[in-house]
């Protein structure tokens, strides 16, 4: 039977994108990842792709002219690659309407609060100085506002009365590799169906 494939959009340091590929290559996630697309030249997600043995390529935000031609060259570059799936793992830019729409019910996101709670950047300090006493990572299909499409998957951690923004953060960070990559797995099984806001995983067969 055919495998199905996903492309991972990362900006930066990339440990989602690892625990992602180090599930595929143990098993769990019964799908092939077959890109990494950055639009940061530095970004060390390069580096871990290049040991997995996965192509990546980089769409240097910075080198074009306007938002509208970085997204013509990311739409011929994810085009190309015909994924069943895209995955943003820390991917710092909000993708436009038309990148969305070509992508619909087959893009997902994860991001560092309990949304719709703390959207945007620094969740885990908003998270703080609100004082909520529980924080997490939400993972979701990509719509066009950002941080708000149906969820798939949220996992909770406490906050600490010692926590700061880097304690907390790194709770988070090992509830969101395992929450992301459950999601992609549960969506290679066909088991996520979206009905309306509600993402409702249906049982394995
Ligand atoms: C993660 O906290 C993710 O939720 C957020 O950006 C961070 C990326 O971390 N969107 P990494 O690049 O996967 O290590």
């Amino acid at each position: 039977m055919n495998q199905g494939t996903f492309v991972v959009l990362a900006s930066g340091r990339g440990s989602n994108f690892q625990a992602i590929i180090d599930r595929v290559h143990d098993g769990t996630i019964n799908a092939v990842c077959t890109g990494l697309i950055t639009d940061n030249p530095d970004a060390y997600a390069i580096k871990r792709a290049e040991d997995a043995g996965i192509p990546a390529e980089v769409v240097p935000y910075r080198t074009f002219p306007d938002k509208i031609k970085y997204e013509d060259a990311l739409m011929a570059v994810l085009a190309r690659y015909h994924p069943d799936l895209v995955v943003l793992a820390g991917y710092m830019r909000l993708l436009g309407e038309r990148i969305v729409d070509a992508y619909t019910g087959k893009m997902i996101n994860i991001h560092p609060s309990l949304l719709p709670a703390f959207q945007g950047l620094h969740a885990q300090r908003q998270a703080l100085m609100y004082g909520t006493k529980v924080a997490g990572c939400t993972v979701h299909f990509v719509t066009h506002d950002m941080d708000a499409g149906p969820v798939i998957i949220q996992r909770t951690v406490p906050i600490l009365d010692d926590d700061d923004e880097e304690s907390l953060a790194d709770r988070i960070l090992v509830e969101e590799h395992q929450a992301y990559s459950e999601a992609i797995k549960l969506f290679f099984e066909k088991r996520l169906r979206i009905e309306g806001r509600r993402v409702r995983i249906l049982p394995d067969s």
